[in-house]
């Protein structure tokens, strides 16, 4: 009998240190050594084990002294299992923006891409430019691969990018000569035959990019050149005409640096609430820079959801190299200060109500693939994952800001 209760007291003890609880103190192994010794034992028999019972005493010695071992792990390092994915972590869709030609030649980015994300957003492949390239043609090659990679093999929600914006536009449209019923028409039509296309496979679209210049004015577009300012909600318009269920977004940058461009996009909004103009979101692109202050990051944030909408930050990156120096170096420092900006903007989104977060989507996967290096000539690593598509400490960053 004593020793059945010997071996239910290792097991008790010797449990919690394999659970990995370092908290089994001390103090909690003498607890277990005392009410071994006098919760079993008569007096008769502790007299007995004290003249014979050196079996006992030693295997008491044993477990102090496993218990000091334990007692000794100060920290837990938490590696996650092999199949952990955003995907699988986040409580809200995770997304980056894909390229066509890295998903269609390159089989570690493809891996990724399959793994880590269940939104995707095309970087390039959905625009003007790349779908209308001349007045009377379109070409939806591309936009057709990756929407059919996303919903046929992997069910992932596909996000458009972007019906109406002043870049990435074919020279037959900054080169269209017509009175402002022509521009009108260019517009509507170019809206209706993308988002009817893609209708009943995309859940959302950016339906006007970039509209704001960061003082807070409309930018002088040639949209707004050619049609005034109300051009954005009657995009707006268009779009839910030819796709009622699709999700409707104005996408932007800025938000986080300056206040006047924030609030002058929440007034729009809000404007477009009030008129009952087809809005569902507002896309935070935050391509930001590690020593962004974190105060302007959760205002950007704050003042989003304070119009009600949905919240998609929508490209995300931080910035390494912010000040362009060449010859800088990745150094683990700089990598975990990233780790730690991504973890706040992720922890500071995650704080919304749920029905507000349409999701976080990256702007491109590694930082081999980011459009940063090459657009500034300098060197960066905005990204989640290294040019070899190993999770960097960013990584580790997005997986604890939802912890
Ligand atoms: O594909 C051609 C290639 O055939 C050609 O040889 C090469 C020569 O320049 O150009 C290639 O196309 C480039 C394309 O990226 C693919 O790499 C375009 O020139 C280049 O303008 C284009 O840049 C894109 C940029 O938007 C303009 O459309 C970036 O990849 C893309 O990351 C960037 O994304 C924007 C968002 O849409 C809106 N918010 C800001 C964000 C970053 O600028």
């Amino acid at each position: 009998m004593g020793a059945r209760a010997l071996a239910a007291v290792i097991k008790q003890v010797t449990g919690n240190m394999i659970n990995g609880q370092p908290q089994a103190a001390h103090f909690d192994c003498y607890k277990y050594m005392a009410a071994f010794l006098f919760l079993t034992f008569t007096k008769e028999e502790i007299s007995m084990i004290m003249r014979k019972g050196c079996f006992y005493i030693i295997a008491v010695l044993l477990i102090v002294s496993a218990c000091s071992k334990s007692n000794s792990i100060t920290a837990v390092t938490i590696t996650p299992p092999p199949d952990t994915s955003l995907q699988k972590m986040m409580p809200f869709p995770m997304g980056a923006s894909i390229s066509v030609s890295l998903m269609q030649n390159n089989i570690k980015y493809n891996a990724v891409v399959t793994k880590e994300y269940n939104s995707i957003t095309p970087e390039n492949a959905m625009k003007f430019a790349a779908l209308h390239t001349a007045q009377n043609t379109f070409n939806f090659t591309d936009a057709d691969y990756l929407v059919n990679f996303a919903l046929l093999n992997n069910n992932k929600r596909v996000h458009g990018h972007t019906l109406i914006w002043h870049q990435s536009l074919p020279s037959w449209v900054t080169n269209f000569a017509g009175d402002s019923a022509a521009w009108e028409n260019l517009m509507k039509t170019h809206i209706q035959t993308v988002v009817a296309h893609f209708k009943g496979k995309l859940t959302s679209w950016d339906v006007v990019n970039e509209a704001f210049d960061d003082n807070g004015n409309l930018r002088n577009s040639i949209w707004l050149q050619k049609l005034g300012g109300d051009y954005i909600a009657r995009c707006f318009q268009y779009a839910h005409e030819a796709d009622p269920a699709a999700l409707l977004f104005y996408n932007d940058y800025g938000h986080e640096y300056s206040a006047a461009k924030r609030t002058a996009i929440s007034n729009m909004l809000t404007g477009f609430k009030t008129r009952g103009i087809p809005v569902d979101g507002t896309g935070l692109q935050f391509h930001t820079r590690y020593n962004q202050t974190d105060a302007n990051i959760l205002a950007a944030i704050t003042a989003a959801a304070a119009t009600g909408l949905k919240v998609h930050i929508s490209e995300l990156d931080i910035a390494l190299n912010p000040d362009n120096i060449q010859g800088l170096t990745l150094t683990p420092a700089l990598a975990q200060q990233q780790a730690d900006k991504y973890k706040f903007i992720i922890k500071t989104y995650n704080s919304l109500p749920a029905s507000q977060k349409y999701g976080i989507t990256t702007w491109n996967v590694s930082d081999a693939d980011s459009w940063i290096p090459g657009t500034y000539n300098r060197p960066d690593w905005p990204l989640p994952f290294d040019a070899n598509y190993s999770r960097k400490p960013a990584y580790y960053g997005i997986l604890e800001g939802v912890k």
